[in-house]
């Protein structure tokens, strides 16, 4: 089964290509922003404790988004086994937390997806989005300390996806159904490999001058 973390900047479509996944493989899209301000709106306790970070562009303590992942990965378990994991892990502490957690489950990730695009294009996205959603993180100044966040603590982690050899990159920068075309052939691709290659054997594969080669006119 796919077991997927989507590991991109702020705009760059997780939360778009991860529902799509998500619908092509019947698996659940977890995705850590969605169950927070889902907390915010119904103005639990929760929700309470993490309102004025997310309208900042902070992150919320690692124990916050850990416990709930846990819970959803277990579920998941439960269910078919598979996943993708929106949003998390977001610094190299979450990262090995995660991989703990999946251990102890026997539902470690199999794919680690990377959505590139460029800061400006990242900008130029949230600030559609915030005409339409209002979302209280979408203004530039929070916007620009969210995509700083990213490159400072969160980036750093897709070195460590490549070394272990789960690591897909794919270039955002292109319609969603381009974007969404690429990522579900790779995954069809891989598909009868993830359950039986061994971790060790993995190699990285990078898409990202790939373009031509699905169709990208
Ligand atoms: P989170 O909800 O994860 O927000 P984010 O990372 O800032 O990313 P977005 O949801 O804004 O963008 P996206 O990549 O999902 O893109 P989307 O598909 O929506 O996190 C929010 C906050 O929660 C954090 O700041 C933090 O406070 C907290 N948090 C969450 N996880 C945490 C963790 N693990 N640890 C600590 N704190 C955590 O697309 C964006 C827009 O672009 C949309 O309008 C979309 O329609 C459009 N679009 C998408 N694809 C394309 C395309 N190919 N071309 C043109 N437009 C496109
Ligand atoms: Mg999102």
């Amino acid at each position: 089964m796919v077991r997927i973390l989507l590991v991109a900047p702020p705009g760059a479509g997780k939360g778009t290509q991860g529902a799509l996944i998500a619908t092509h493989f019947s698996i659940p899209h977890i995705a850590t922003g969605d169950l927070l301000r889902d907390h915010v709106a119904r103005d639990t306790r929760l929700g309470r404790a993490v309102r004025d970070r997310l309208s900042r562009g902070e992150l919320v303590p690692d124990e916050i988004v850990l416990d709930m992942v846990s819970v959803a990965i277990a579920e998941a378990k439960a269910n078919d086994g598979g996943y993708v994991l929106d949003g998390m892990p977001r610094n190299i502490a979450q990262a090995r937390a995660l991989y703990e957690i999946g251990r102890s489950l026997d539902m470690t990730a199999n794919v680690a997806l990377h959505l590139k695009a460029d800061d400006e294009e990242l900008v130029r996205r949230l600030l559609a989005r915030a005409a339409l959603e209002g979302r209280s993180d979408d203004t530039e100044p929070v916007i620009r300390r969210r995509l700083a966040l990213y490159h400072e603590v969160t980036h750093p982690i897709v070195g460590w996806y490549a070394s272990r050899g789960i690591l897909v990159s794919v270039d955002a920068v292109r319609p969603v159904e381009r974007v969404a075309r690429q990522i579900l052939t790779a995954l069809e691709a891989m598909r009868p490999l993830v359950d039986h290659v061994p971790e060790h054997a993995r190699r990285s594969i990078d898409l990202t001058g790939l373009g031509a080669a699905f169709g990208q006119s």
